[in-house]
């Protein structure tokens, strides 16, 4: 019966081993059947009555068991262990290898400009406000004192959309986000409205057929021209990092009375005269004045209680005179090694 007993046992135990999958397992292997309370010790106490001369029998076939048991154990932690130690090898890693810097991607010089100048005028006291980009006849031009008939609809000629009701285009310009928000928002009133425009004309190196710009409209009691003036010049100080020369030439713009355009020095050949600013020294950034009455009629409030200023930046050209870029298709080419350099 303990021969039996002793053979079965070693079966269970080689089978246990083989099935086992690491050193912890064959610990608890060893503890079943060898340890101190182990089944093959309770084997033999089982068999203490036995007489003196199979007790010596039983006694040497045990040890054998237990050799054999060991044994295997040993072939099997070994194994285990040259696993773990191919696997070690294989996934070392050298900690001391300088990491991989991953690509990081960066905002468009765009929006970086346009985020700089937001935070210039927002801590002037303007809130930043938005509009379509879709607009009706009436934003785009008639409030703006446009009638259908005026030649000046023709600077603004843009890209109408097919549609059955209302006439819609894409808005040639964010000076109607003026009457939107004039509509809606009572005097005394500060903002800029950032946003693209889309305009149906050919490109060159100063124009785009799709750009952004940055409205600014300031409504109060007493405005004049010098409050234009004032928050020109602290904006160019704090955009271009220094005194900049702009000057304030006569224009006609229909939604404004009078109008200037507002220009700065180009930095391309340092005002001596280059293709860019078309040999003048100065290039246009600004369309701007002092808002027209029936402007603010349109919107609703009453021209003799109120006052207004108005601009119209182009954000490509306030970028290219602040990085000297001589090219304004530069920033929708998609070319790396542009706009890398941001
Ligand atoms: C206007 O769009 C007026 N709405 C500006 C304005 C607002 C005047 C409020 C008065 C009061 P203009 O078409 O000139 O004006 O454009 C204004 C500025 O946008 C220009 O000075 C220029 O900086 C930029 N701009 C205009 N057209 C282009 C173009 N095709 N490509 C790049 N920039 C342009």
């Amino acid at each position: 019966m303990a021969k039996i007993s002793f053979k079965t046992l070693k079966n269970k135990a080689q089978k246990d081993i083989n099935l086992a999958k690491d050193l912890k397992e064959l610990d608890e292997i060893f503890r079943k059947y060898l340890g101190e309370k182990g089944e093959l010790r309770q084997i033999l106490h089982s068999l203490e009555d036995l007489p003196q001369i199979k007790r010596k029998e039983t006694g040497k076939l045990a040890n054998q068991i237990k050799k054999e048991i060991e044994e295997t154990l040993k072939k099997k932690k070994s194994n285990i262990q040259n696993l773990i130690s191919n696997i070690q090898k294989q996934e070392w890693v050298d900690i001391t290898i300088p990491g991989k810097k991953p690509v990081l991607g960066h905002l468009h010089p765009l929006t970086q400009v346009k985020r700089e100048i937001e935070e210039i005028f927002q801590s002037m006291g303007f809130s930043v406000v938005e509009g379509p980009d879709v607009e009706n006849e009436w934003y785009n031009f008639d409030a703006l004192n446009i009638p259908k008939d005026h030649p000046a609809r023709d600077m603004w000629d843009t890209l109408w959309l097919k549609d059955k009701g209302a006439k819609l285009l894409l808005r040639a310009h964010t000076s109607p986000v003026q009457i939107h928000y004039m509509e809606k928002n009572q005097p005394p009133l500060r903002i800029i409205v950032p946003g693209s425009v889309f305009r149906h004309e050919a490109t060159d190196a100063r124009h785009e057929f799709q750009l952004y710009q940055i409205e600014g409209l300031m409504v109060d009691k007493e405005i004049s021209v010098a409050h234009l003036k004032a928050i020109l010049t602290e904006f160019f100080k704090r955009f271009f990092g220094k005194n900049t020369a702009f000057r304030l030439d006569p224009d006609f713009f229909p939604f404004t009375e009078p109008s200037f355009n507002v220009s700065v020095t180009c930095v391309i050949c340092g005002g001596k005269g280059c293709n860019l600013c078309k040999k003048t020294g100065w290039l246009e950034m600004a369309g701007a004045g002092m808002v027209h009455p029936n402007v603010l009629k349109n919107s609703g409030l009453n021209p003799k209680e109120w006052r207004g200023w108005a601009f119209g930046f182009g954000l490509e050209r306030l970028a290219m005179m602040k990085y000297k870029i001589d090219d304004i298709r530069l920033f929708r080419s998609g070319d790396l090694r542009f706009l890398n350099q941001f």
